[in-house]
C-alpha cells in the first residue's frame, strides 16, 4: 500500500479522521518506527564494534542488537536504577542506558562526562530533553494514544534511506478503548505489540506523525507532573526507591518500590493496571540479583494525562489498604 503523503493529494470526497494541527514535540528529529529500530539505526550508523546493554531493560532492545549481530555485554544496574560501571567502554563500543521512568536525567548527565560514545535511551523520558552530541530516542507509544512512532536525536549526519511505516492496521486497540472499554482492547494491543516484532526501520508512518502533531503536549507534561508529584507526597515515605522532586519533568509513571509480594495482582483485580517492567529480566538474572528484585516488585503506577486527582486518590487508598 503506498501512503498518500507519496501520491497526488487527493481533493474533495469523504472526510478523515480530524484532528488539530499543531506541531510535533521534536520536529527536528528523524522520525522512525519504533524506538528498537532507533538503536539499530544508530548501530548501523555509528559501526561501533560492542554494545554494554543493562540487565535491566525490555527484550526487544536486545532484539534489535541481535539483528545486526553486533557483540553484545550485559551491565548491571544498582536498586537505585543506577548503572555499576564496574568495566571501561573501549573507543569502538557503546554504553546503552535507559533514563527509567523518566527520573534519571542526573545520571545521564553524569554518564555523558564518563563516557564517549553513550547511548540514552528515552523511551520511558518522552519529555527529557536530549543532551548536546548524545544519540538519544524515543518511542511515542509509551506516553500517547498512538500506534507507534519514535524520535532520534544522531550525532552523526549520515542517514539511512528509508520507506515510510504504515501503521493503521495497529490502530485498532487505540479506538476499541474508546468504544468498547480497556478490556476489549487488550487483545488486540498484544496483537499489534506482536506485529511491531521483526518490523524494519522504517520512516514514521504518516498515521502516527499526523496524531504527533494533534497533542497538546504543555497539557499532558503538567498532568504527568502534577499526578506524579501528588503521588509522591503520600507514597514517598513507603518508597524503597529514592525520588528526587527536583527531577520530575513529565516522567512515564510512579515507580513505587516496595517489599510486599502479589499487590500487582491485587491492584489489577482492582482495575488499576499495572504493567511489569520487565518480565524477562526475571530470566536474565539471578533471583538474588537488584534487578530481578525490581521486576518482581517495582510497581509503574500510572500518572498520565488522562488522570486526575481522584484518580490519584483511588490509587493510594487502593494501596494503603494493601500495604
Ligand atoms: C526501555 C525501553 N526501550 C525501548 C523500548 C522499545 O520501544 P518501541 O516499542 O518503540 O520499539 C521499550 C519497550 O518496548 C522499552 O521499554
Amino acid at each position: 500500500m503506498m501512503p498518500e503523503t507519496l501520491s497526488v493529494k487527493a481533493l474533495g470526497g469523504y472526510i478523515e479522521l480530524q484532528l488539530p494541527e499543531v506541531q510535533e514535540y521534536y520536529p527536528n528529529f528523524i522520525k522512525l518506527n519504533t524506538a528498537r529500530n532507533c538503536l539499530e539505526y544508530i548501530l548501523r550508523v555509528q559501526g561501533y564494534t560492542l554494545i554494554y546493554i543493562p540487565y535491566y531493560t525490555c527484550n526487544v532492545v536486545l532484539d534489535a542488537v541481535k539483528k545486526i549481530n553486533i557483540a553484545y555485554q550485559f551491565y548491571h544496574v544498582d536498586v537505585q536504577l543506577n548503572p555499576v560501571l564496574d568495566f571501561t567502554v573501549a573507543p569502538n563500543e557503546c554504553l546503552l542506558y535507559t533514563n527509567y521512568f523518566g527520573l534519571k536525567e542526573n545520571t545521564v548527565k553524569a554518564l555523558k562526562e564518563k563516557i564517549d560514545n553513550l547511548i540514552v535511551d528515552n523511551a520511558q523520558a518522552f519529555f527529557s530533553v536530549a543532551l548536546p552530541g548524545v544519540d538519544t530516542f524515543y518511542s511515542c507509544r509509551k506516553f500517547f494514544g498512538v500506534p507507534d512512532g519514535a524520535y532520534l536525536q544522531l550525532s552523526s549526519e549520515d542517514r539511512l534511506s528509508l520507506t515510510s511505516d504504515v501503521s493503521v492496521s495497529r490502530f485498532s486497540h487505540l479506538i476499541k478503548r474508546i468504544d468498547l472499554g480497556a478490556e476489549h482492547g487488550y487483545a488486540d494491543f498484544i496483537a499489534n505489540n506482536v506485529d511491531l516484532e521483526d518490523n524494519e526501520i522504517k520512516n514514521m508512518s504518516a498515521l502516527s506523525r499526523r496524531m504527533m502533531k494533534s497533542i497538546d503536549y504543555e497539557a499532558c507534561l503538567e498532568a504527568r507532573n502534577d499526578n506524579f508529584n501528588y503521588l509522591h507526597r503520600s507514597l514517598s515515605s513507603y518508597n524503597e526507591l529514592a525520588v528526587d522532586p527536583d527531577s520530575v519533568n513529565g516522567p512515564m509513571a510512579y515507580p513505587l518500590l516496595v517489599p510486599h509480594q502479589g499487590l500487582k495482582t491485587r491492584l489489577i483485580a482492582q482495575k488499576i493496571f499495572v504493567p511489569t517492567y520487565w518480565p524477562n529480566v526475571l530470566n536474565w538474572v539471578s533471583s538474588d540479583s537488584d534487578e530481578f528484585y525490581l521486576a518482581e516488585h517495582l510497581l509503574a503506577l500510572p500518572i498520565d494525562h488522562r488522570y486526575d486527582r481522584d484518580d490519584m486518590n483511588r490509587i493510594i487508598d487502593t494501596l494503603k489498604e494493601l500495604l
